[in-house]
């Protein structure tokens, strides 16, 4: 059961494939290093699960591996999904019934531009791209219903249904709502009820709804499609966004890019009722082309362990790894290939150490 004011709080670590383990590795070093100055200690629990795990087992994950995920305070997550496994074991096994088993209905994405970091947009200004993506994590296009018949037959039929619920889309914008209220008090709903009526149309009536009890909001709806070209056209003029799981999903590996790398993105899938534990991790995946190199990108990681300082109270360590990480990028001298380097993976991490 998740707590708040634990003197030990539990972490289960799944490192999973890839760059995930190098990435994570990393970043429990720099929380580590974060909370030495606060009276917690952070017990990581390492659990092997991922595609070894798989070939090991025929499991991705064992059969009371629920219970034991659910005995921690947070999950800490690097990313799963191999080339030779198809992603229906790995994805659909783990990470996506992971949301929805524990509620992890709030997807929250930042995307900042660093001081020195290069945006691939031109004139970008450090700050200037600066939103928050609240995605919808537990339903949408993204629910397992469905199904195919006449597999690999001339007649071979899919159907992939999408879910909207009023409960679903309601509570994800009122913690957008809320969200803006503590940013710049503007919000963007992200929709398609042009093409989608029945789905997206519920997700418009709930947003305009829920606009109704937060009048302090400037509120915008705008089609997914218009919306990709504004995050590249205009990003500034975008502070909260709140988005469906697939909307979401596009939207924050785009937001991730014109603030610099993906490399950069974190996120945190949480339960905002603390019922269960919510789980961390970096927007990337297991990045098969670099893995193994040492070369990956830590901050990601190291910017999503600094979510679940916050979430489970660490706000000073938090902001602490906050400002080293923008310290490192600032002094533009310790930089992994995907920010134009050659720092490995280490060797970034161990400059975020070094600010700290
Ligand atoms: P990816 O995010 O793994 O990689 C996309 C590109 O970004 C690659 O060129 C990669 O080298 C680069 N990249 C990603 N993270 C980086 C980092 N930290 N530093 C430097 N460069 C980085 O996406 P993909 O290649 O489409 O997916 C690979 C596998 O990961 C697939 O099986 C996919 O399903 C899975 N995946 C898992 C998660 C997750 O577990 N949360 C998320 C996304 C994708
Ligand atoms: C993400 C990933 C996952 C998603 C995949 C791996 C299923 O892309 O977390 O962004 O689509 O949610
Ligand atoms: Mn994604």
């Amino acid at each position: 059961m998740p707590s708040v004011a634990s003197a030990s709080p539990k972490i289960a670590v799944i490192g999973g494939d890839g760059i995930g383990p190098e990435v994570i590795e990393q970043a429990i070093r720099v929380a580590d290093r974060a909370l030495r100055t606060e009276d917690v200690r952070y017990v990581w629990n390492p659990l092997p699960w991922g595609s070894a795990f798989y070939r090991e087992t025929g499991r991705i994950i064992p059969d009371d591996g629920w219970d034991l995920l659910q005995s921690h305070d947070a999950i800490f997550m690097g990313a799963v999904g191999a080339p030779d496994l198809p992603d229906t074991v790995t994805l659909q096994g783990l990470l996506l019934p992971l949301r929805r088993k524990f509620d992890l209905y709030l997807n929250l994405r930042p995307a900042y531009l660093f001081d020195g970091v290069e945006s691939p947009l031109r004139d970008k200004t450090p700050g200037s791209i600066d939103m928050l993506v609240y995605r919808e994590n537990t339903e949408g296009e993204y629910a397992p219903v469905g199904g195919r018949i006449y597999v690999g037959m001339p007649e071979d039929t899919a159907i992939q249904s999408a879910i909207f619920t009023r409960r679903g889309c309601r509570r994800i914008m009122r913690a957008a709502f809320e969200g803006a209220r503590r940013r710049k008090k503007k919000l963007t709903s992200i929709t398609k009820s042009n093409a989608q009526a029945f789905g997206m149309g519920l997700w418009d009536d709930v947003f305009r709804e829920t606009a109704s009890e937060y009048p302090d909001i400037e509120t915008h709806s705008l089609l997914v499609d218009a919306a990709a070209m504004d995050f590249i056209r205009k990003p500034e003029s975008f502070d909260v966004v709140v988005a469906s799981n697939l909307f979401g999903d596009i939207l924050t590996d785009l937001s991730a890019i014109i603030t610099g790398s993906l490399g950069l993105a974190a996120s945190a899938n949480i339960n905002p009722e603390r019922i269960y534990p919510s789980m961390f991790e970096p927007v990337h995946g297991s990045a098969p082309d670099i893995a193994g190199k040492g070369i990956a990108n830590p901050l990601a990681a190291i910017l999503s362990v600094k979510m679940l300082l916050e979430h489970l109270g660490q706000i000073m360590a938090a902001a602490a790894i906050q400002r080293a990480v923008a310290a490192v990028l600032r002094a533009r001298k310790v930089r992994t290939p995907d920010l134009g380097g050659k720092a490995t993976t280490t060797e970034m991490a161990e400059a975020v150490l070094a600010a700290l």
